[in-house]
C-alpha cells in the first residue's frame, strides 16, 4: 500500500487519470452541441459509481504496468462490494445485463492477485479487463477504448 502511493510517477499518472476521466456519452456529440447551442458551463459531480470506475481504471493501469515490469500487483484496495450499492449517474442502473456481469468482474479482478493461482499474471488481468468490456459492450460503450488500452499485448 505504501509503495503504491509513495511512487511519483504512479501518482501522476493517477492523478492525469482523475482529471481526464470520462462519461459514457459519445465525446464528439457533446462538441457538436456546444457551438450550436453555447449552453452554459455545467461542472457535475461524477456519481458515486463513476468515481469509482475511473478508480478501477487507475488501478489496472498501474498493474499492468507493474505486470509488464514483472512486478506483481497489490491486491485492489477499492471495495468492489460498492458496485452493487453506488449511486449512479441519473438515467443510469443496474440492468439485467449489468446483474450477470458484476460478479463475474469481481472474481476475475480479485484473481489478480491471488498469489496460489497457476494462471499467468498476464492472461488474469488480461480476463478482468475482457470483463469490463464485456459490461461496457452495452452498459456504457463511451470508455470502451480506453479499456482496451489496459490489455497486456
Ligand atoms: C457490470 C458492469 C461494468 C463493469 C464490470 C465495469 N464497468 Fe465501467 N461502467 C459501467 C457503467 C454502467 C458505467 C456508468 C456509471 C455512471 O455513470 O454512474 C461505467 C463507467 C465507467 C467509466 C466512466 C466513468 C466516468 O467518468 O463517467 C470508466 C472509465 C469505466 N467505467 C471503466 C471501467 C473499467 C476499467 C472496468 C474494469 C476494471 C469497468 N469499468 C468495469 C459498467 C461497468
Amino acid at each position: 500500500m505504501v509503495y503504491y502511493w509513495s511512487n511519483r510517477e504512479h501518482l501522476f499518472s493517477v492523478i492525469l487519470v482523475l482529471l481526464l476521466g470520462f462519461s459514457c456519452n459519445d465525446k464528439t456529440e457533446t462538441t457538436e452541441k456546444t457551438d450550436k447551442e453555447k449552453p452554459e458551463l455545467i461542472m457535475h459531480e461524477p456519481s458515486e459509481m463513476a468515481a469509482l470506475m475511473n478508480a478501477l481504471y487507475a488501478f489496472n493501469l498501474q498493474a499492468k504496468n507493474q505486470i509488464i515490469a514483472g512486478e506483481t500487483p497489490v491486491q485492489i484496495p477499492l471495495d468492489l462490494l460498492r458496485l452493487h450499492s453506488a449511486e449512479m449517474t441519473k438515467g443510469k442502473e443496474r440492468t439485467a445485463v449489468w446483474n450477470s456481469f458484476v460478479n463475474v468482474f469481481i472474481e476475475s479482478q480479485q484473481a489478480v492477485a491471488d498469489t496460489l493461482s497457476n494462471t499467468d499474471l498476464k492472461v488474469r488481468h488480461n480476463s478482468a479487463i475482457n470483463n469490463c468490456l464485456a459490461c461496457h459492450k452495452t452498459e456504457c460503450v463511451g470508455p470502451i477504448p480506453k479499456i482496451k488500452k489496459l490489455l497486456i499485448q
